[in-house]
């Protein structure tokens, strides 16, 4: 009878083994040399500033490297990930790949000889776009990307983990194949503003958190995750940024780098902005901004009671404690004010922090980054800098200036907080 059971439940993990490895197989897709590259300047255009939206330059181009050609180091829960070459070279990149392997690449992770890859590339979000959009990034980067020999480097994945078998099964369980989907009760500019966040621009790569395994939670959309040593903070109705983001603060954020009531596009947020956004023409921008503005607590704030947050938020930096007694707003006075300052009228780039999003969020990750390392010209506002402290300021200090801006901005102080700000600045920089 035991006997039996065993073959039983041996004969069926076999099975499934092999249905598995059936599911998981997939052919590969003839290369094909000369590529196709007649494509109308058009096609090409609308390609370059899909690719930018993209940010494929970005991941694909390690700092100081050739563009596109991969090998760019991505640090994950799950180890080191190198990016492909991606420029059109037929030994080392994709130069003999036709349109349809590229395609399936983009829409379901698997490369042109057939391995699957690992979701470190979001092909989870690019399978969002339309066939047309998709050709167009081809057409731009096989006519115009400069072909460069250059071998990727193998991934530093442990065993099992780097099985890329096994990917099958993470795609499975995690990963939405589904095709951008039209919500019928929204105007077409919202639909366009939520098919460029959820597909080419992959907003929810970063702010949607993800579970154990990796995977995206996507009951949990856009609400927040840690990414690079940062945090992208929500971007819904759970955000704790005390003052609503209107549809005007998304837009001016996303196309100045800054929002004169939120803060810096600083860190992970800054290429996003700065090498993918900004190629996008206004009207696309402004319906992102619209579909985010409609995703937050907006429609639920109204104009006087953020009004109010706002001159208490202003009064309060008046009502300056005692210097010889709170360490931290002595710092603060002598290492931050002298820019950080605000009469009624708020100045754009010299924020008032107690308001900031960093002051308010769960972690105190983004404000002792901005602090350590300051905002460099390329990161919020081009060519605006603030200095970094990490050489001036102690860890004690830094902590002193975080606790008496959370004090002032009514929240409670982050716990351990000198020991946090011992563990970021020991942290990898986040390098753009
Ligand atoms: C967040 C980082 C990231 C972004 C953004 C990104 N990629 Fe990648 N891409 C990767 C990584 C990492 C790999 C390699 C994954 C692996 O080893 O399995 C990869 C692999 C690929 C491959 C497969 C190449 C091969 O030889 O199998 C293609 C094609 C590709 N990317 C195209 C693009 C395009 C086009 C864009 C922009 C629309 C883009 N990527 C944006 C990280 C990224
Ligand atoms: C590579 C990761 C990454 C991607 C992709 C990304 N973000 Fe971010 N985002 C961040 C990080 C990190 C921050 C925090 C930056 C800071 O505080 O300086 C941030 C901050 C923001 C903020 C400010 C939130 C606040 O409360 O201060 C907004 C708004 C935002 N992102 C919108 C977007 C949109 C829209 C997209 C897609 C078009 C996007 N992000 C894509 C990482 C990312
Ligand atoms: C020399 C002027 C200067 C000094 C001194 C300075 N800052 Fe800044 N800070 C700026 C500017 C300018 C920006 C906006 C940069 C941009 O968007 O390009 C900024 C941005 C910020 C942000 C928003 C970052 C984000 O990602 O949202 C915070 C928080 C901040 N500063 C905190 C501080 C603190 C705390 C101190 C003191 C330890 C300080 N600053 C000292 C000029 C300064």
């Amino acid at each position: 009878m035991l006997k039996r059971i065993v073959y039983g439940v041996c004969g069926a993990a076999i099975v499934g083994l092999c249905v598995f490895s059936i599911y998981a197989w997939y052919p590969a897709i003839d290369p094909v040399i000369p590529a196709q590259t007649d494509y109308s300047p058009e096609i090409i255009e609308q390609g370059r500033v899909l690719a930018a939206a993209g940010y494929c330059s970005t991941c694909h181009t390690p700092s100081g490297g050739t563009p596109y050609a991969g090998n760019y180091e991505m640090h994950t829960d799950f180890g080191t990930i190198y990016s492909s070459n991606i420029t059109p070279d037929v030994e080392t990149g994709i130069g003999n790949w036709s349109e349809a392997a590229f395609s399936r690449a983009m829409r379901i992770g698997v490369s042109r000889d057939g391995h699957h890859l690992l979701p470190a590339f979001p092909y989870e979000h690019f399978n969002k776009m339309t066939d047309a959009d998709i050709n167009a990034i081809y057409a731009y980067i096989m006519t115009s990307v400069p072909a460069v020999n250059q071998v990727k480097k193998d991934n530093d994945i442990p065993f099992p983990l780097n099985i890329r078998w096994f990917q099958a099964g993470w795609k499975l369980l995690f990963a939405d194949t589904q095709p951008f989907e039209v919500n019928s009760e929204k105007s077409a500019e919202w639909n366009r503003g939520a098919y460029l966040a959820e597909g080419v621009a992959h907003c929810g790569a970063c702010h949607t958190p993800r579970n154990a395994l990796g995977g995206e939670k996507y009951d949990q959309m856009y609400q927040g995750a840690a990414i690079d040593g940062w945090i992208a903070p929500s971007l819904t109705s759970t955000s704790t940024s005390p003052l609503p983001w209107r549809s005007q603060d998304f837009y001016e954020y996303l196309s100045t780098g800054n929002s004169l009531y939120h803060g810096s596009a600083a860190g992970p947020m800054a290429p996003v902005m700065h090498d993918g956004l900004s190629a996008l023409p206004d009207s696309d921008l402004r319906d992102i901004s619209n579909y985010f503005a409609d995703l937050d607590r907006t429609t639920k704030m109204d104009e006087s009671q953020s009004n109010k947050i706002l001159q208490a938020a202003i009064d309060a930096q008046h009502q300056q404690p005692d210097q010889r007694i709170d360490e931290g707003a002595r710092l603060y006075a002598t290492a931050c004010q002298a820019c950080h300052y605000s009469s009624d009228q708020l100045v754009k780039g010299r924020l008032l922090i107690t308001i900031g999003s960093a002051t308010h969020l769960d972690k105190p990750t983004n404000l002792i980054n901005v602090i350590l390392d300051g905002v460099s010209s390329d990161q919020g506002i081009s060519g605006v800098v603030m200095p970094g402290f990490r050489d001036a300021l102690s860890d004690q200090d830094i902590s002193a200036i975080a606790a008496y801006l959370r004090q002032t901005a009514g929240e409670n102080i982050w716990p351990k907080l000198q020991q946090q700000v011992g563990e970021i600045r020991n942290q990898p920089r986040f390098e753009q």
